[in-house]
């Protein structure tokens, strides 16, 4: 299949004119990629079962694991729920359109070819405004996972989208860099108190203002245990990988909920390359993922940054982009500084620690 690469003037005022088509392909039953404020999606009719099936195959991804049917305004989202939970209500009073995404009981609309089998559905309505207009256009809820290849780190840039799905789907929309660079935070509203499935832009602390009491899934916090099954499904699978075997180095915390103290960022800093140089001097291509702020204490290895400490947000940003220049650079091993779990660092730890597969060092 021939990928259509499209490219909007200016995303933040796209037209309508540029995104007809992408439209037409969507409710005809196909393939587009596009930009949203969280990663790159690939959108397909989340009413059409064959469509969900095309989004699986293009991404290697096993059905079982449910897709996010984003709209375009709240109102869309009536016809896919079963009924509207009151904490549902608040959550989209509050976040809306923005990066949450909330499981509702599903309504017999949403076929189990999008839901993975399951009797809840995952909604969401993105802020970024060519998502929010081709949604509108196309006039039908889209399915769309995160455009990468199943295991690898999620697209930030349609550079990205094009690494892993040329070929495998009808259009690629070019809206430049997305904004947050992390998946949209999960909360499942669909019973009694709401859980955190996944940790996002939307932070514990900005839900528990809006809602009072929230839990988080277990899966989050850590490696699974045996038998103990995570509620979103896409948690069980190791995720966001770079190819290079991913150490965290981690200085030992009372509160992992607060951010780090000087004093402990250097310590770890000077582990961190205590543990890099003992490889670089054995011969070994070594990876570093420092910040701004630590960059000058490697004076070797293959060094990138990502981000500044002192603003988590740009950490969100860079972090999957920084994990696929390593693929590129063909490091063999990567050392990786790690972060307080206070507001985004919580969303920040999740995603690295699963790159890393919870290789993690305590020093
Ligand atoms: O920011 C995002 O959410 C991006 C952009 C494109 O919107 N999308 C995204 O989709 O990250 P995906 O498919 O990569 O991740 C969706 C996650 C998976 O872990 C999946 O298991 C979970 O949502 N999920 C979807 N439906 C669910 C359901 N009914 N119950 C529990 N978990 C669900
Ligand atoms: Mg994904």
């Amino acid at each position: 299949m021939e990928t259509k690469r499209i490219y909007i003037k200016d995303a933040e005022h796209v037209r309508d004119e540029e995104l007809l088509e992408a439209a037409e392909i969507i409710r005809r039953g196909g393939l587009v990629a596009f930009p949203t404020e969280t990663v790159y999606g690939l959108g397909g009719n989340a009413l059409d079962e064959d469509a969900a099936k095309k989004i699986y195959a293009a991404k290697g991804r096993p059905s079982d694991n449910p897709l996010i049917a984003h709209v375009s305004c709240p109102e869309e989202v009536e016809p896919l729920v079963e009924y509207m939970p009151e904490a549902g209500k608040k959550l989209m009073e509050a976040f809306w359109p923005g990066p949450l995404t909330m499981i509702f009981p599903k309504s017999s609309r949403v076929p189990y070819g999008t839901t993975g089998g399951l009797e809840t559905v995952a909604v969401r309505m993105p802020s970024d405004p060519v998502a929010n207009r081709l949604i509108a256009l196309a006039g039908v809820p889209i399915a769309a996972p995160s455009a990468n290849t199943s295991g690898r780190p999620s697209p930030t840039t349609a550079d990205h989208v094009w690494q892993d799905m040329n070929g495998r789907i009808d259009m690629i929309i070019d809206g430049g860099p997305v904004g947050i660079g992390v998946e949209s935070t999960i909360v499942d509203v669909s019973g009694q108190v709401p859980v955190v499935l996944r940790p996002g832009a939307i932070t514990m602390e900005m839900l528990r203002e809006t809602l009072g009491e929230v839990t988080i899934d277990p899966a989050i916090l850590g490696p699974m245990a045996e038998g103990v099954r995570p509620k979103a499904p896409g948690m069980k699978y190791k995720h966001y990988a770079p190819k290079a075997e991913l150490t965290l180095v981690e200085p030992a915390m009372e509160d992992k909920k607060a951010s780090m103290t000087q004093e402990q960022v250097e310590h770890m800093v000077s582990m961190v390359w205590k543990l890099a140089k003992e490889q670089i001097d054995a011969g070994v291509r070594v990876g570093i993922i420092c910040t701004d702020e630590s960059r000058a204490a490697y004076p070797e290895g293959i060094v990138r940054s990502i981000g500044a400490r002192k603003s988590q947000e740009s950490v969100a940003h860079n972090l999957y982009g920084v994990l696929r220049e390593f693929d590129d650079l063909k490091a063999e091993v990567i050392f990786s500084e790690s972060f307080g779990e206070d507001h985004l660092g919580q969303a920040i730890m999740n995603r690295l620690s699963k790159a890393a597969g919870y290789k993690i060092v305590r020093v």
